[in-house]
């Protein structure tokens, strides 16, 4: 169903307070929880790994959505899997043999998502169109939120095109807020993933703020 889903990211939220966010995010309506892993190798920043997915797993009902920003991606898939991962997205530049990762996080009991940096086209999925369950879509360059959106409505458009009636998520991934959410949305993007757009301005001690901006974007996304 394309039915808009919003997929807060916890690198805008609290770093001392996780499991208290994902809740909070949570209550205030998010649909999926969206999780950055990032190595210092394959994007310029380091957050956290499996340990912290597992130990955010109790305060996560729904979908919790691991975005590896890493390279190597298939020596950690058991590991991030077992730490009770729902979706594994792995960067198809993040190694020569993506296909072969895709058929592992399938392995590991994962749904499998293959994520296009801005400058890689939207033609590399075609061998993988039936490997995958979402495609996500950099609207940004990887490492960092609160950075000003990229637009890839073509490529978007594209991808639609050629997932045709195939169950598999388009989900954007950077700068997505009320003013791009209508675009991405029209271009045939399901699942919007927002950072600062939703925790701005909002805390553990003042979530109605995350309901706010989440229901914003949904709104502004649903037209
Ligand atoms: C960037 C991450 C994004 C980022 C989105 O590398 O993959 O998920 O957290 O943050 P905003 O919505 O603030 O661009
Ligand atoms: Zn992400």
């Amino acid at each position: 169903d394309r039915k808009i889903k919003i997929a807060p990211s916890i690198l805008s939220a609290d770093f001392a307070n996780f499991g208290a966010e994902c809740e909070a995010i949570e209550d205030q309506g998010a649909d999926w929880v969206h999780v950055d892993v990032m190595d210092g190798h394959f994007v310029p920043n380091i957050t956290f790994g499996p340990a912290m997915c597992a130990a955010i797993r109790p305060h996560i009902q729904g979908v919790m959505d691991v975005h590896l920003m890493i390279s190597p991606v298939d020596p950690y898939i058991d590991a991030f899997a077992q730490a009770g991962a729902d979706v594994i997205t792995a960067h198809v530049e993040a190694g020569p043999h993506i296909h072969r990762t895709l058929q592992a996080i399938r392995a590991a009991g994962a749904k499998a998502g293959v994520a296009l940096n801005p400058g890689t086209p939207a033609n590399v999925i075609e061998p993988l169109l039936d490997m995958v369950d979402l495609v996500c879509v950099m609207t940004v360059n990887p490492g960092f939120g609160g950075q000003k959106f990229l637009d890839m409505t073509d490529k978007i458009r594209t991808l639609r095109e050629m997932i045709g009636d195939r169950p598999v998520h388009i989900e954007i991934d950077g700068g997505v807020d009320p003013s791009t959410a209508p675009l991405v949305a029209r271009a045939g993007a399901d699942v919007l993933v927002a950072g600062s757009a939703v925790f701005k301005g909002g805390s553990v001690t003042n979530p109605q703020v995350y309901g706010d901006n989440i229901r914003t974007i949904r709104e502004a996304a649903e037209g």
